[in-house]
């Protein structure tokens, strides 16, 4: 087991986060690695793209609440998806969490606790964060070994991604030494544009901008993920674009950012 603990990360929302997350996560355990994905999102948009309803299920928000208050919470919080494909869900209660951490100590690393715990059973955790960069943010930088960063060509900003990589960083001073930027992943790109000439200087006005604000190099991956109805159509029906649409382009790059990723 390699027990890699993997966070989906970007304030913007929409960017397809929570597509990656599961997308990847089937990939991988297409590919015979034992995937966990922790849905650390409120809205609970990945419980509800793998059709789980997890208001009557032990769920992410549980398992904060009771390490919070030092409560045992059982066994089962576990939901299999299919082989090799597990996930801990969220509800809209995770909201709520941020208030009552406001007084708790150690208040950054909860998850990181609930997460060491049962890492050992994964090849990979995939943490599917909220588009911000509050306390569940914090607690997924500090419990994760690195991040994946997906973001769409508009919204590629030299700011965002600053601000971002800022935050990173200050979790990496303060928490977590070892975390380390996986990659930026271009989602959502359009074929006609691929790679227009304002894509590409858009790409690389951002890495010179962190190379120069926080002396990184920050590495764009090499499959981009194309843009397809066949992506909202799969979230519909509850499955992830490869099972959706084995033939999809969409389904094909992510079998292969998987194999990039991973190496
Ligand atoms: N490659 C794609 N092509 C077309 N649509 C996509 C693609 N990837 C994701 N989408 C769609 O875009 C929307 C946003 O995607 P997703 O939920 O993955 O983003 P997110 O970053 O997780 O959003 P949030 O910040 O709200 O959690 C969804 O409706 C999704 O189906
Ligand atoms: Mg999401």
């Amino acid at each position: 087991m390699k027990n890699k603990v993997t966070a989906i990360v970007n304030q913007k929302g929409g960017i397809g986060k929570t597509t990656t997350a599961l997308n990847l996560g089937y990939a991988l355990s297409e590919e015979g690695k034992k995937v966990l994905l922790i849905d650390f999102d409120p809205q609970a948009s990945l419980t509800a793209s793998v059709g789980i309803n997890a208001d009557n299920k032990t769920n992410i928000y549980t398992l904060m609440a009771n390490s919070i208050e030092e409560k045992e919470t059982g066994e089962n919080y576990i939901v299999n998806i299919k082989n090799n494909l597990d996930i801990i869900p969220s509800t809209l209660d995770l909201a709520g969490i941020e208030m009552t951490l406001v007084n708790v100590m150690s208040r950054e690393t909860i998850l990181k606790s609930i997460i060491d715990e049962i890492k050992k059973d994964y090849d990979y955790v995939l943490i599917d964060c909220s588009p911000s960069l509050g306390t569940l943010t914090i607690n997924a930088l500090a419990a994760c070994d690195s991040v994946i960063i997906p973001v769409t060509p508009e919204y590629l900003s030299a700011k965002g991604l600053g601000l971002l990589v800022k935050n990173i960083n200050l979790i990496k001073k303060r928490i977590n030494p070892n975390i380390v930027i996986d990659g930026i992943l271009i989602t959502m790109l359009n074929k006609r544009t691929n790679l227009s000439k304002e894509m590409v200087k858009a790409i690389n006005e951002s890495t010179r901008y962190i190379k120069n604000q926080y002396d990184l190099d920050i590495k764009v991956f090499e499959n981009k993920i194309p843009i397809s109805v066949k992506a909202g159509e799969a979230m519909l029906y509850k499955q992830s674009v490869i099972q959706y649409d084995p033939k999809n382009q969409v389904a094909g790059a992510y079998k292969e950012f998987a194999r990039e990723w991973v190496i």
